[in-house]
């Protein structure tokens, strides 16, 4: 997904933009581009590469001028080329348009305009975008004041697809435009200066005052005045909210890598997600902004659980702690799988979406439908004010910090931690008896001191990944609450090293997946619950018996036979309502060294991006 940054104050434009940027290449990091205007010359620099590139490539021909665009770009539609990146000029050089979303109409507004005498030089949808604009900004009346935002509006009443979007007009040296619907845009509100963004990173530094915007609204930043339209074209006041984080949380401080620094954050990450939530008694979890009765709670007679990605895996962890420790059912849906499947729910359903970002466009339109069909939603999320935050019923905020690092670590422990507090909430209003609930509190207490005794690995587990660098599979295996942590460690291997790995159920593996196992594909092997111990020793023998190298994670009091592995890693033992989290971080660890040795970009692997807004 893109990041998009607009500027209108009264500073040069572009180092705004282009540090801007750099804070939202998280988002994606193919190619980007800037647009500043001054007086009516607009001055473009784009560049297929990386934000620094285009940053040295801006700096050496000076852009000068007090409002501006910016925005780097993972591609949808054409190539990576210097052509397709943002910003994209019309035809006849007055807009300059960056956008983050995909328009599903755009080949027919393509073509029509093509009939109009429109040129286009690239591939994209987004060209076609700025293109229409113009077409309408040029049968708006001349002396019209509102020429420039009314062909925006007119614009987006064509427009089939998500946008955000920034947008500036040669002849309008005094406004800057924004628009959403489905990729998410915000206002930030600096001193004679206005911002738009894609997230609040982008002007953490410079303010800490935001506007959220709804789908279907469009902004004009104009004579120091800032004037919000609805979708319905009504104005709306705008409600000012204060960014939760500040710009140290996003800084990379001593280490090389974000998501390393994310990993050694998850201590502060799981205290954050406890802070003010544990009752007087001690003996159970309390939400400030649920928004449902705990009456409400107890009608609730199945539990549905909706995200994408590492998120959905910390779905499946809490199927097995609600259902183990409050006695619910609980379904796990992909969100883009249950957005189209229309199942039958009964009303006693209630639906919890998880999203760290809080703007996956999968998990969004899951919630969207849920709401449609009348179900209570809740979501678990990181990012305060995010789209997902804001149309939920209620919910709860992880408070982790920015998570920067595309590969997601202190915010799956952490939305691992609020599950299983959820857990402990929903399990006392019900079976749960006092003094349970008070151990289990102690032990989710304990937990960041256990993750901090964990981290403490990190050399030994470099040292065992010099052993496996170079493998082409691998197949990570586990049982009960720890099969989801194998699929998690699984998708952080194979999306930050490039290497095939698969997580499968340790018991299913004799049902095909072994046919995998020799030599060349190692098998990592959760071996942490003493109840069924002995079955993953039986599935570790099977492993062994076939040549193939067996990493295991075990609990310092019930380590594996040496004979019987190649490599163990030892985590400390702990209450089994915060096992999941103490077993994410070995495998955190395995892949981050694996893919750093490997020599892949850690922090924004291929084809990846953080945030997935388009569908
Ligand atoms: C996880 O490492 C990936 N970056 C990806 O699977 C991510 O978890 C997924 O896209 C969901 O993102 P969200 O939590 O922001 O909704």
């Amino acid at each position: 997904m893109c990041g998009i940054v607009g500027y209108i104050g009264k500073r040069e434009a572009s180092p705004i933009l282009l540090e801007g940027l750099k804070r939202l290449e998280y988002r994606g990091y193919d190619s980007a581009g800037v647009a500043v205007l001054k007086d009516d010359a607009l001055t473009i620099k784009k560049h297929k590469g990386r934000v620094t590139d285009l940053a040295k490539n801006a700096s050496a021909h000076g852009l000068s001028g007090m409002l501006g665009i910016s925005h780097t770009r993972w591609a949808t539609h054409g190539a990576v080329t210097e052509a397709n990146a943002h910003p994209h000029v019309s035809h006849d050089g007055k807009i300059a348009l960056v956008h983050n979303g995909v328009i599903e109409n755009y080949l027919s507004i393509k073509k029509f305009l093509e009939g109009e005498g429109h040129t286009f030089a690239s591939e994209t949808d987004s060209e076609v975008f700025s293109n229409l604009i113009a077409y309408h900004y040029a049968k708006e009346p001349v002396d019209s004041p509102s020429r420039f935002l009314d062909s925006v509006r007119r614009t987006l009443s064509h427009i089939e697809g998500t946008y955000g979007i920034a947008v500036i007009c040669t002849e309008r040296p005094d406004e800057l435009v924004g628009a959403r619907k489905g990729s998410p845009l915000i206002v930030g509100i600096g001193a004679d200066e206005y911002l738009l963004a894609s997230d609040v990173s982008a002007i953490i530094s410079r303010t800490s005052n935001v506007v959220y915007l709804n789908d279907g609204e469009i902004v004009s930043l104009k004579d120091g005045e800032l004037n919000l339209l609805t979708s319905d074209e009504e104005i709306r006041t705008p409600e000012i909210q204060q960014i939760d984080w500040d710009i140290a949380e996003s800084e990379l401080g001593d280490y090389e890598h974000y998501m390393l620094k994310e990993i050694f954050d998850q201590p502060q990450a799981l205290e954050n997600a406890m802070r003010g939530r544990f009752s007087d008694d001690g003996s159970t979890a309390k939400f400030g902004g649920l928004n449902v009765s705990a009456q409400e709670l107890r009608q609730v007679d199945r539990i549905l659980l909706c995200a994408c990605g590492t998120a959905w895996h910390a779905c499946l962890v809490g199927e097995y702690l609600i259902e183990r420790f409050a006695r619910i059912p609980v379904e796990v849906e992909y969100a883009s799988e249950f957005r189209y499947r229309n199942a039958p729910l009964d009303k006693n359903t209630l639906v919890l979406v998880i999203s760290q970002s809080g703007e996956t466009i999968d998990t969004l339109a899951a919630l969207r439908e849920s709401k449609r069909k009348g179900y209570k939603t809740l979501a678990i999320n990181n990012s305060v004010g995010s789209t997902i935050a804001r149309e939920s019923d209620g919910g709860i905020y992880q408070h982790a910090g920015p998570e920067i690092g595309v590969a997601s670590t202190k915010a799956f422990t952490s939305q691992l931690h609020i599950l299983s507090m959820l857990a402990l909430y929903l399990g006392r209003l019900r079976d749960m008896s006092y003094q349970d609930g008070i151990n289990y509190v102690a032990a989710l207490k304990q937990a960041p001191e256990l993750v901090t005794e964990t981290v403490k690995l990190n050399d030994e587990i470099l040292e065992i990944s010099k052993k496996y660098k170079d493998m082409s599979d691998c197949l990570f295996l586990g049982r009960q609450d720890m099969f989801p942590i194998a699929l998690e460690g699984a998708l952080k291997l194979k999306e930050i090293s490039y290497i095939h790995a698969e997580g499968y159920p340790a018991a299913e593996m004799k049902h095909g997946p072994i046919a995998l196992i020799s030599a060349e594909c190692p098998a990592i092997v959760l071996a942490t619950q003493p109840d069924i111990h002995g079955k993953l020793l039986s599935n570790i023998q099977e492993v062994k018996a076939r040549g193939a190298p067996v990493i295991a994670i075990a609990n310092q009091s019930n380590p594996l036979p040496p004979e019987l592995v190649d490599d163990q890693i030892l985590i400390p033992d702990c209450h089994r309502a915060v096992l999941p989290v103490l077993a994410s971080i070995p495998m955190q660890l395995l892949s981050y060294h694996i893919a750093k040795l490997r020599g892949c970009d850690v922090d924004k692997p291929r084809n990846l991006a953080k945030s997935v807004t388009v569908e």
